[in-house]
């Protein structure tokens, strides 16, 4: 029998982990099942315990289970620990190990597969919830000179950088947030939306001087067309980037927990793409 891995969350019917997994089990040979689960919202602790007692050997999770993920892990990775979600369970005979890929697939996605360096970049972060604090630290890792997170609610904004500070000054980084009011009028070489605005397809505020030639504007979220900010972003000169190859990329990260094997994760969003192009 094969090792079994799910996805869990609440609506998961349109999860594309079982396929990218699925995908990356084909490129390494890996002997690996991969399906998906759908949590009942009071009964998530017993769906993973449900899955362990059957054998399973680690879980991906998703919305709106990362933060009860957080709470039942036996240990957390110091990522996982930073994010305060995980996305990514593994169970071994120590337990329930808790990490989060979800910023490294960014960092990853953003680096590998669109070849925006963020060394010594100026970068602007919008949103301070969940997504915006798991992006924080893979981010300073990078090496970027400056990053400013801007929030509707600015004192969440500003909670987050008195979270990060000490990493960020023992990292180099210039590091400051606020409200709208807190970004330089001046282009930024990346800028992230992590906010949940394209879900109602709400476009943050911010400053349009941020965008620009040489921009790469970036969005977490995914859709079968631009999100409001990719054209929003499109229109002031900058490149226009969704987050589908975030999603590839926090999946490589998990199969590598795992199996100890990095898959490409490049050619499974390649193809990916081309798949949800011919359903379009
Ligand atoms: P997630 O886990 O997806 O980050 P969250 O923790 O609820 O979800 O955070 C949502 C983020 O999106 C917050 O930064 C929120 O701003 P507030 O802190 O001011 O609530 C932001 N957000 C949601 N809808 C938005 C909108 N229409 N315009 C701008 N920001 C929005």
């Amino acid at each position: 029998m094969k090792d079994q891995y799910a996805v869990i969350g609440n609506p998961v019917e349109h999860s594309k982990s079982p396929w990218i997994h699925a995908k990356f089990a084909e490129q390494t040979g890996e002997p690996i099942e991969y399906g998906r689960i759908l949590g009942p919202l009071n009964g998530f602790e017993r769906e993973v315990k449900n899955f362990i007692a059957s054998g399973g050997r680690g879980m991906n999770v998703t919305v709106p289970f990362k933060l009860e993920a957080h709470a039942l892990a036996d240990s957390l990775s110091p990522r996982a620990a930073a994010a305060g979600a995980v996305n990514t369970l593994t169970f071994g005979p120590d337990g329930v190990r808790g990490d989060n890929t979800d910023g490294v697939g960014l960092v990853r996605d953003i680096e590998a597969n669109l070849g925006v360096s963020l060394k010594g970049a100026r970068i602007l972060l919008l949103g301070a919830g969940g997504a915006a604090r798991g992006v924080v630290l893979p981010i300073f890792d990078r090496a970027p000179a400056a990053l400013t997170i801007v929030n509707r609610t600015a004192a969440k904004a500003q909670h987050l950088v008195d979270q990060f500070a000490q990493n960020a000054a023992d990292c180099g980084v210039r590091f400051w947030g606020g409200g709208a009011d807190s970004a330089e009028a001046e282009r930024y070489d990346v800028i992230v939306n992590a906010t949940a605005g394209s879900l109602d397809a709400a476009l943050p505020d911010c400053d349009d001087r941020a965008f620009g030639a040489g921009t790469l504007a970036y969005d977490m979220m995914y859709g079968a067309q631009p999100t409001v900010f990719m054209q929003h972003a499109s229109r002031l000169g900058a490149r226009a980037s969704d987050g589908l190859g975030m999603l590839v990329e926090q999946a490589a990260e998990s199969f590598f927990i795992w199996r100890g094997v990095r898959p490409d994760g490049g050619a499974v969003l390649r193809e990916l793409r081309q798949t949800l192009a011919a359903k379009a």
